[in-house]
């Protein structure tokens, strides 16, 4: 079996791929990324190194990359999964170019790619699509969920979700896709809250929340996110959209005294700042019929757990991240204030 990996340098590519790797031995993997900000070089400079996956620096967008590299996809079970995007929100309401090019152009590219060569492919999405929730709405997202995005991240994920949905419509392309919740775990980018909030305590900074906190999302381990992808990979339905969750809704309230718990700094020990601009309430995914119809379950359901793994992980990989750091937190410092 040939994968390609669109975005397998990134955060939850990357553990795909390595997972693959370890896992699934009849696997050929290559990775295509254009190595932007969000990608480390050395994330995946091992497997590299060893030629386990095959790594090609190259934009999505790129018609004649992307025509040679699907056109090796020739067996039946062979796929792309695309993990490639923008994917931070804050960028996304500084600079929004970027998102439309790679999210909305990327994934057009692609399709257009697959379609000619009949490959199946699998697209990995958000529930940030559905837009927000009340903290005391008895619902949850699910597959029926009507798209409401928010930000110029999540509405170019839901632009690149429609083309996904038309193209398999209109011209029968072997597409699946899945939206999945909030994902935390090793090689997440130190913009991101977990890995922020984690790095900050490590360096000797103050972690950062913005506003109140009351902002709910809905919490699951990478691994549980490649296993779910896996799963659609195996037995997934043509046309079908998954949703992917494994039911960990926090405050960042709560989760960010978790981490100062964990940590030993003082539960209080961190600053509120100034809000994102139209920033969601909450999110929450109701993953039953994936797990009902594939078999799914997540694993690391512990979220405590798994975020002593994730701070191990920071803790033992400062050369990963020290390089960026500072320039993250001066990017963050240009707008955020101490309420
Ligand atoms: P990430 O930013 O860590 O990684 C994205 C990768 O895509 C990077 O390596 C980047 O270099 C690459 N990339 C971006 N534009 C590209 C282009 N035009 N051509 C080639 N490569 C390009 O993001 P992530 O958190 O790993 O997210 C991966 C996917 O999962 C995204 O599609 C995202 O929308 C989705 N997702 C993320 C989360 C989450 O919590 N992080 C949750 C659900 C879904
Ligand atoms: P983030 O990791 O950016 O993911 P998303 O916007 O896709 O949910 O942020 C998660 C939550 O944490 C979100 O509600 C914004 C908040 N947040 C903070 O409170 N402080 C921070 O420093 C960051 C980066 C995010």
């Amino acid at each position: 079996m040939r994968l390609l990996v669109t975005g397998g340098a990134g955060f939850i590519g990357s553990n795909f791929v390595r997972t693959t790797v370890a896992e699934r031995s009849g696997v050929h993997v290559t990775v295509i990324d254009s190595m932007t900000y969000a990608a480390n070089p050395a994330t995946l400079a091992d497997l590299v190194a060893t030629g386990a996956v095959e790594l090609v620096e190259a934009d999505i967008t790129d018609a004649t990359v992307m025509d040679s590299l699907v056109s090796r996809l020739t067996g039946d079970d062979d796929a792309v999964v695309h993990f490639a995007a923008e994917s931070h929100n804050d960028n996304s309401l500084s600079g929004p170019w970027p998102f439309v090019h790679s999210n909305i152009v990327g994934t057009f590219t692609l399709l257009e790619t697959c379609r000619r060569h009949d490959v199946r492919l699998h697209h990995i999405s958000t529930d940030e699509v559905y837009g927000d929730l009340a903290v005391d709405d008895p619902a949850k997202f699910t597959e029926e969920t009507a798209y409401q995005p928010s930000s110029p991240y999540s509405a170019t994920k839901a632009s690149s979700d429609m083309l996904v949905r038309a193209w398999v419509r209109s011209y029968g392309l072997r597409a699946t896709l899945s939206n999945c919740s909030n994902n935390y775990g090793p090689y997440q980018h130190v913009e991101k809250f977990i890995p922020r909030q984690i790095t900050n305590i490590l360096d000797g900074r103050r972690p950062r929340l913005y506003g109140s906190g009351a902002n709910v999302r809905d919490w699951i381990h990478v691994d549980d996110h490649t296993s779910a992808v896996w799963a659609i990979l195996d037995r997934g339905e043509t046309g079908r959209t998954y949703l992917i969750g494994a039911d960990g809704e926090r405050t960042n309230l709560d989760l960010m005294r978790e981490i100062c718990r964990l940590m030993g700094v003082g539960e209080d020990g961190f600053d509120h700042v100034t809000d994102r601009p139209g920033h969601d309430l909450r999110y929450a995914i109701d993953a039953s019929r994936t797990r009902e119809e594939l078999g799914w379950a997540p694993l690391l359901t512990d979220l405590r757990e798994g975020l002593q793994h994730t701070i191990d992980w920071y803790s033992d990989h400062r050369d990963w991240w020290e390089p960026v750091k500072e320039r993250v937190e001066a990017r963050y410092a240009a707008t955020e204030r101490v309420l």
